[in-house]
């Protein structure tokens, strides 16, 4: 097992130094946890087959679910597509860097395990000062699974990833909480229309002013051709219970029915009606923002898990801009429990 080592990055002034070390960890087939603008990934070499197992082994990832290849700039992608389909390349100049991994045909170059035999790698070339100058330094394309055991929800800060992988990874560059705090979007590109395969912090509005055909795959499509969307995912330890926005009845009922068996019951609200509800120890009360409840969310329920709540009673959100990411999140969350 190596030792875990820890380094803090100032984003806007990026280290070179610890920089150029966390790439040669990487060229020797190391493993370096990096901040994204999303989440915090799990970096490997890309086109190193056994650098690549040790991320399915960190993670206790099902072989099963294919990886993203991050990359600095344009020219990388050569080694791991043949083309970019046109869509991709409009999609691309306006959004990348940015939170949009996009699902291509790939070359005979991609180790299988990257992509779990399929013919498609998912690429995304996130919008990080840090993971950039990373990528940039070890030259290549790098797989980057967000960097927690499987099932757990995403580290959006360094701590989060030390207490899922200490000893599991060879380095972690720490740059503070990541300011988006859900998943990049994943869109398919290889079918007519386009398919979202997974909401996340690009929202499809946006993503329908470039490619106005763009659907969304509806749950069986989405299961055959993104494998990580059938795995159990997302989840704290508690059982998460989903209330609609702005239902203050079912709230208070939920919490109450859970209460009173006895159980330790936390909540994440935002409605002005639930806020002001109660405001006990285990209540966190955010801004009626999406964006911002983005940002918190996997923090949140993890802290619920450190606090030993059982049951988290979480307010929904309108699925329009970030909120589609989140309801996402929290139902999943809550249909592992
Ligand atoms: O924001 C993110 O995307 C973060 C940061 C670190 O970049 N990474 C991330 O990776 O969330 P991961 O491995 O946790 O999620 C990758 C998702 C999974 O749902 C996987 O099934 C899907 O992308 N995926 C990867 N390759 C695919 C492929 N060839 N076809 C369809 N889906 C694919
Ligand atoms: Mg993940």
């Amino acid at each position: 097992m190596p030792e875990t080592k820890i380094f803090s990055v100032n984003p806007e002034h990026v280290d070179s130094a610890i920089i150029s070390s966390a790439a040669e960890v990487l060229k020797r087939g190391g493993l370096v946890v990096f901040p994204t603008e999303t989440v915090y990934g799990l970096g490997a070499d890309a086109l190193n087959t056994q650098a690549v197992e040790k991320v399915f082994d960190a993670k206790g990832r099902p072989a099963d679910n294919p990886l993203i290849v991050h990359i600095s700039k344009e020219e990388q992608l050569f080694d791991i597509i043949d083309e970019m389909p046109k869509v991709g390349t409009l999609l691309t100049k306006q959004f990348w860097p940015g939170p949009l991994t996009l699902v291509v045909k790939r070359t005979f170059l991609v180790p299988d395990n990257v992509v779990a035999h399929m013919d498609t790698v998912a690429v995304r070339m996130p919008n990080h000062p840090v993971a950039l100058a990373l990528i940039e330094a070890f030259g290549g394309g790098v797989v980057a699974p967000s960097a927690n055991l499987s099932t757990k929800p995403s580290p959006t800060t360094a701590q989060h990833v030390l207490s899922d992988l200490r000893g599991k990874v060879d380095m972690i560059l720490d740059a503070g909480p990541t300011p988006i705090g859900v998943e990049s979007t994943v869109v398919d590109i290889t079918t007519d229309p386009p398919l979202i395969l997974r909401h996340g912090g690009l929202p499809i509005e946006r993503i329908a002013a470039i490619a106005p055909r763009i659907q969304v795959a509806v749950e069986v499509e989405s299961l055959m051709r993104s494998p990580g969307t059938r795995h159990r995912h997302y989840a704290p330890a508690a059982q998460v219970v989903v209330v609609e926005e702005g239902d203050s009845e079912a709230y208070a009922a939920a919490v109450q029915t859970h209460r009173q068996q006895g159980k330790q019951v936390g909540a994440i609200v935002h409605s002005a009606s639930l806020v002001n509800l109660e405001r006990s120890q285990f209540v966190r009360a955010l801004p009626n923002s999406p964006e911002i409840i983005a940002q918190q969310l996997y923090s949140l329920l993890r802290e619920m898990d450190d606090y030993g709540v059982q049951v988290v009673v979480v307010e929904g959100i309108a699925k329009q801009g970030l909120g589609a990411a989140v309801m996402d999140r929290i139902k999943r969350a809550a249909e592992s429990s």
